[in-house]
């Protein structure tokens, strides 16, 4: 059985209950689809953690603290620089340091297994593409996406958790959140398909529980995990450079 998160975005109490579930279940490899970093307090603990895992991915977030940040907002943007920060003037050794550079910029931005391809936004645009639930009345956008996946598409980065399935009868779309699945698991079937696995540090589907996904052959399954939200929300309040609004969003998962 994979688990597949994403969105972690320096949310080490998020990653930790999420990383605890994961070990009470059968998992053998975990994936990560990118965004380690970015808006959260604690980006070192959150890469070594990544580290760990079996595949992790390049988010548009952990590009941001390598390169110069393009298309933030300036929230984001400061919270970018002040991950920079972090990773740059850390107290510990050099060799700890650089050895997270290296992580990060060794990152592809796509993995393939099988039938199942994994990106952090689209598989389009891997990096930087968003899709919506709305999307799926957007013709064009999903008859392009929809081209470039052969079968099972795994993404994140819109922190909305859910299943897109092209419809076999015409050219629509559907789309269905884990509230919307029975048990909150679907069974991948003829149907090509694009699963977003939600954020694990940052929910934005008004659900503040930290969310992934367990796949166990053709049956994924979201799980949505209680951590210690509070915690999180007083380091980013303590934090003057990291804009409040970031950890108050937490509560509302918005
Ligand atoms: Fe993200």
């Amino acid at each position: 059985m994979k688990a597949i998160i994403s969105d972690i975005h320096s949310n080490l109490e998020a990653l930790e209950a999420v990383l605890a579930d994961i070990a009470s279940n059968n998992v053998t490899e975990i994936y990560c689809l990118g965004d380690i970093i970015g808006y959260g307090p604690n980006p070192r603990e959150c890469i070594d953690l990544a580290m760990q895992c079996q595949m992790v991915l390049l988010g548009n977030h952990d590009q941001g603290a390598m390169f110069d940040p393009d298309g933030f907002n300036p929230p984001a943007e400061r919270a970018i620089f002040w991950t920079r920060q972090q990773l740059e003037s850390s107290a510990e050794n050099r060799t700890k340091r650089e050895k997270r550079w290296e992580f990060l910029a060794d990152r592809p931005r796509t993995f393939k297994e099988d039938s199942l391809l994994f990106v952090h936004g689209s598989a389009r645009n891997p990096l930087n593409e968003y899709v919506f639930p709305e999307d799926i009345y957007n013709q064009r956008k999903m008859d392009r996406i929809f081209a470039l996946i052969e079968r099972y598409c795994f993404q994140g980065h819109t922190h909305v958790p859910g299943v897109f399935t092209e419809s076999l009868n015409d050219d629509s779309y559907q789309f269905q959140s884990p509230e919307d699945l029975i048990n909150a698991t679907h069974r991948l079937d003829d149907r090509k398909t694009m699963v977003n696995v939600g954020s694990v540090g940052q929910p934005r589907d008004a659900n503040w529980r930290a969310c992934y996904v367990l796949l166990n052959g053709a049956d994924l399954t979201f799980r949505r995990v209680e951590y210690d939200i509070e915690t999180t929300i007083r380091k980013i309040h303590d934090t003057p450079e990291l804009d409040n609004f970031l950890g108050d969003r937490l509560r509302d998962g918005r």
